[in-house]
């Protein structure tokens, strides 16, 4: 199911990104940022355990996310960023990498490096940033699946309503939380007005 988040904070960070002179280290802060506010909507039913912990009053019981059960997995590079947010936010928390380059000529994203660790009993929550074709997110979504998580849930930052009808249509189990869909593709398939490449951006590599 999707979710576009319409929090005017959310829509404020993701125009900085947009503009030019947001430099590299603001645009992957802006990118943690929303991170984290797209892991709070998106974790906000997530079951709370209770766990004696010693505090300043003796040995007490309080709720807490069970972290361990949690898998964040990013696809390299854009998405760096976000997972070192994400992981920020829950340190025992496990990760997984993904590497996919989008093919220039036929836009399909090509796999060409796999370390996710096994998912049984996991929430996984994948992180990229960007969602144009849909294609890469798609990609990384089965290769999830195929290693049997409880649960898989995506956070991105921006999207087109091409991908994410995509997305819909292949993963309608998979739960999208997105901060803005914008308006469309264009012929290179590059989201408009979008930002850019957010990997390019992040790290001062040219467009
Ligand atoms: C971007 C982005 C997604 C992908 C989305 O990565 O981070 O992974 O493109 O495109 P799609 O929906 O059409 O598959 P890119 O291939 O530009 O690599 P990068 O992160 O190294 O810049």
């Amino acid at each position: 199911m999707l979710h576009e988040l319409s929090n005017p904070i959310i829509k404020t960070l993701v125009n900085h990104l947009r503009e030019t002179k947001t430099d590299a280290l603001r645009f992957r802060h802006i990118v943690q940022e929303l991170t984290r506010l797209l892991s709070y909507e998106a974790l906000k039913n997530e079951p709370i355990e209770e766990k004696s912990i010693s505090t300043w009053q003796g040995e007490q019981s309080f709720g807490f996310i069970k972290e361990e059960d949690l898998l964040f997995v990013t696809i390299l590079r854009a998405g760096l960023p976000m997972i070192e947010s994400a992981t920020a936010l829950f340190p025992q928390a496990s990760s997984g990498f993904l590497a996919m380059k989008r093919d220039e000529k036929t836009h399909q994203s090509i796999l060409y490096y796999d370390r996710v660790p096994e998912c049984k009993n996991k929430t996984v929550v994948l992180v990229d940033p960007m969602v144009a074709t849909g294609g890469s997110l798609c990609d990384a979504i089965s290769v999830i699946e195929s290693k049997s998580p409880k649960k898989i849930i995506s956070l991105n930052i921006i999207g087109s309503p091409e991908g994410m009808a995509i997305l819909e249509q292949k993963h309608p189990d998979v739960d999208i939380y997105i901060a803005n869909i914008d308006v469309s593709l264009n012929e290179n398939m590059f989201i408009m007005p979008g930002l850019g490449d957010a990997g390019d951006r992040s790290y001062n590599t040219p467009e």
